[in-house]
């Protein structure tokens, strides 16, 4: 019997890692590698359900597996595997799909606003994006999913298709949870605070781990703070700007600024410049590990050739027991 818990996430490969992906999921990636079973995947078949440019694909990929491994993903404990080179992925969704009602998939919130968002992108692979996403997760048995807050519902509906497949052939598989800090799983857009803090929002939106020092200065600079002249609570800029000073390490300034806050006498430029230079400090050493691996192709090959046997393995074991359940190959 496996002890120890398993985990699996998956990250898009849509360019750079930004401060929303690493603050609200990925550095809860590196700490579970210390006491769970981790696979952690680059899920470049979720990346092509929104429009994307096949030439860039390859190297975003390769991008994205820098920053995990710049960020501390150790793909001597933990699994590192791409998406696309594991058939299993897809050929467990398949199975997935022809258990799960299209009214469950049309409800997610996900669905309707990248539906929205591309009107003439509109097709299957984008309203069954959660189904891929649950074999991702079934095809390891993981039992927790470290994510940000807007995932929920994508997990919720992971949860509704492994009791759908239990109910109608057994046993099968696990309910898996989802992982996250409150304080974290939802980091705000710089430039929209009430929106979520993502890469469709344009570059002033988000800080990558990739932005030079001068660069996280004037989007911190340019942050929206106040919305209107009568607020009563903090705006949710400010709120968010707080957040990140505290996040990345500025605890001490943190309560400093927030005393000012309170006796009505902080200026947002005191805010905003302490929390660029806290956020700069914070990935210097990240950028300055990137760097060094860029240079080392042979480790980046290693990262993802040595998890892909383990995860191969995982995989195929999984679905010899789907198959066997459901009575085909
Ligand atoms: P994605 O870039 O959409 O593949 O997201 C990768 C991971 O980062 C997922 O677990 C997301 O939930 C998480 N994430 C993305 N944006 C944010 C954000 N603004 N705040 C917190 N978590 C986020
Ligand atoms: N849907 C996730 C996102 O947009 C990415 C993802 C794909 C994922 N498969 C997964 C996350 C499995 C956790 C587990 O960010």
């Amino acid at each position: 019997m496996h002890s120890k818990k398993r985990v699996f996430s998956g990250l898009r490969p849509t360019g750079r890692m930004h401060l929303g992906n690493y603050l609200g999921a990925i550095r809860n990636w590196v700490a579970m590698q210390e006491t769970r079973d981790c696979v952690y995947g680059v899920v470049d078949y979720h990346a092509i359900t929104t429009p994307f440019n096949p030439e860039e694909l390859r190297s975003d990929v390769r991008e994205m597996v820098l920053d995990l491994l710049a960020v501390g993903v150790d793909p001597d404990r933990s699994a590192l595997i791409i998406q696309s080179q594991l058939p299993e992925h897809t050929e467990l969704a398949w199975i997935l799909g022809t258990i799960t009602p299209i009214s469950w998939l049309e409800r997610v919130p996900t669905f309707k606003e990248k539906s929205e968002m591309h009107p003439d992108y509109l097709h299957l692979g984008l309203l069954s994006y959660p189904v891929l996403m649950a074999a991702d997760i079934l095809l390891y048995g993981a039992n927790e999913v470290p994510v940000g807050d807007d995932q929920l519902p994508h997990l919720e509906l992971t949860r509704e298709i492994v009791r759908r497949f239990n109910h109608m052939f057994g046993e099968t598989f696990v309910e898996p949870q989802a992982y996250f800090q409150k304080d974290s799983a939802r980091i705000m857009s710089l430039s929209q605070p009430e929106k979520k803090m993502s890469k469709t929002l344009g570059p002033d939106s988000y800080i990558a781990l990739g932005d030079a020092p001068d660069a996280i200065r004037k989007k911190i600079r340019k942050a929206v703070t106040d919305v209107g002249p009568s607020e009563e609570s903090m705006s949710p800029g400010v709120n968010n700007l707080f957040r990140l000073l505290s996040l990345v390490g500025g605890q001490e300034e943190h309560t400093r600024l927030m005393d000012d806050y309170e006796a009505g006498t902080l200026r947002y430029v005191d805010l905003k410049d302490t929390t660029a230079e806290a956020i700069i400090a914070f990935l210097e050493p990240i950028r300055q590990r990137r760097e060094e691996l860029a240079a080392d192709e042979e480790a980046l090959d290693h990262a993802v050739q040595s998890g892909h046997e383990l995860a191969s393995q995982m995989a195929r074991e999984t679905m010899a027991n789907v198959r066997a359940v459901l009575g085909v190959g």
